[in-house]
C-alpha cells in the first residue's frame, strides 16, 4: 500500500459487501481503511474487517438516550483514526445535522435506488409496485437532508418481468459494487468536491442526478 493512501473510515450496519469492494481495491483505489464501525455487533461487516486485519469496532446506538449522544460519541470514535473521508456502507442510521455538517464534503453514502426517487427503506420493492421500468443505485455526498445530498453517480438496472426484490436487489448490488469504488478513486485522486452543495469532478459540476455510469449487459446478470 503507498504511503500516500488516503486514510478512510467505513461505516456498516449488516453484511457489508460494499465494504469488502472497497477492502479488496484499497491499493488500487488509493485509500486505507483505518477501522469499520457499526451500531450493531452482529453485522457481518464487521467480521469482513477483522478478516483484512482492520480495527472492527461497535458502538451500539441502543447504549444510547438520543441520537444526538450517539453522533457526539460516533464522531469521536471515527476522528480517533483520522480519516480524510467517511463511506457509508449500508449504515442504517438517520444522522443527525450536527454530524453531516461535521462531515460536510467528505462524506459519501450508496443508497440503492435513482435519487431522489425512493428515499429511504424498501427501494426495491416500491419501484417494482410503482411498475417502474429501471430501478438502480446513487452514491452521493452526505447531507442534512435523508438520501438528498449531492449526487455523483447513478447506475441503471433494467427490470424485468420476471424480477422479485431479490433478483432486482442482487442486480442493483452488482452495480454498487461498480460504482462505489469508482466514486471513492475520484475522491482520493482529489478530483471530487463538494461545492455550494453541488458535487464537481474536476472542477466541472457533475449533471443534476450524478455521472451516468455506462451499465454493461454482462453485468446486469444476477
Ligand atoms: C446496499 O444495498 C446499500 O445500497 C444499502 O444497504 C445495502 C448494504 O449492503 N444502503 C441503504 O439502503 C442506505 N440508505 P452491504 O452491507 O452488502 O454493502
Amino acid at each position: 500500500m503507498t504511503s500516500n493512501a488516503l486514510s478512510v473510515v467505513v461505516l456498516v450496519s449488516g453484511s457489508g459487501s460494499n465494504l469488502q469492494t472497497l477492502t479488496d481495491q484499497q491499493n488500487s483505489l488509493g485509500i486505507r481503511i483505518s477501522a469499520v464501525v457499526s451500531n450493531r455487533s452482529d453485522a457481518y461487516g464487521l467480521t469482513r474487517a477483522r478478516l483484512a486485519n482492520i480495527p472492527a469496532i461497535t458502538l451500539n446506538h441502543k447504549d444510547y438516550p438520543n441520537r444526538e449522544q450517539y453522533d457526539a460519541d460516533l464522531i469521536q470514535c471515527i476522528d480517533q483514526h483520522s480519516p480524510a473521508l467517511v463511506i457509508l456502507a449500508g449504515f442504517m442510521r438517520i444522522l443527525t445535522p450536527a454530524l453531516t455538517q461535521y462531515y460536510h464534503g467528505r462524506m459519501l453514502n450508496i443508497h440503492p435506488s435513482l435519487l431522489p426517487k425512493y428515499k429511504g427503506l424498501h427501494t426495491h420493492r416500491r419501484a417494482l409496485e410503482a411498475g417502474d421500468s429501471e430501478h438502480g443505485v446513487t452514491v452521493h455526498f452526505v447531507t442534512e437532508e435523508l438520501d438528498g445530498g449531492a449526487p455523483i453517480i447513478q447506475a441503471r438496472v433494467k427490470i424485468k418481468a420476471s424480477d422479485t426484490e431479490e433478483t432486482l436487489r442482487q442486480r442493483v448490488l452488482t452495480q454498487e459494487h461498480r460504482i462505489y469504488p469508482t466514486a471513492v478513486a475520484w475522491f482520493a485522486q482529489g478530483r471530487l468536491k463538494l461545492l455550494n452543495n453541488s458535487a464537481y469532478l474536476d472542477g466541472v459540476p457533475l449533471p443534476e442526478s450524478g455521472y451516468d455510469y455506462p451499465v454493461e449487459a454482462s453485468t446486469e446478470q444476477p
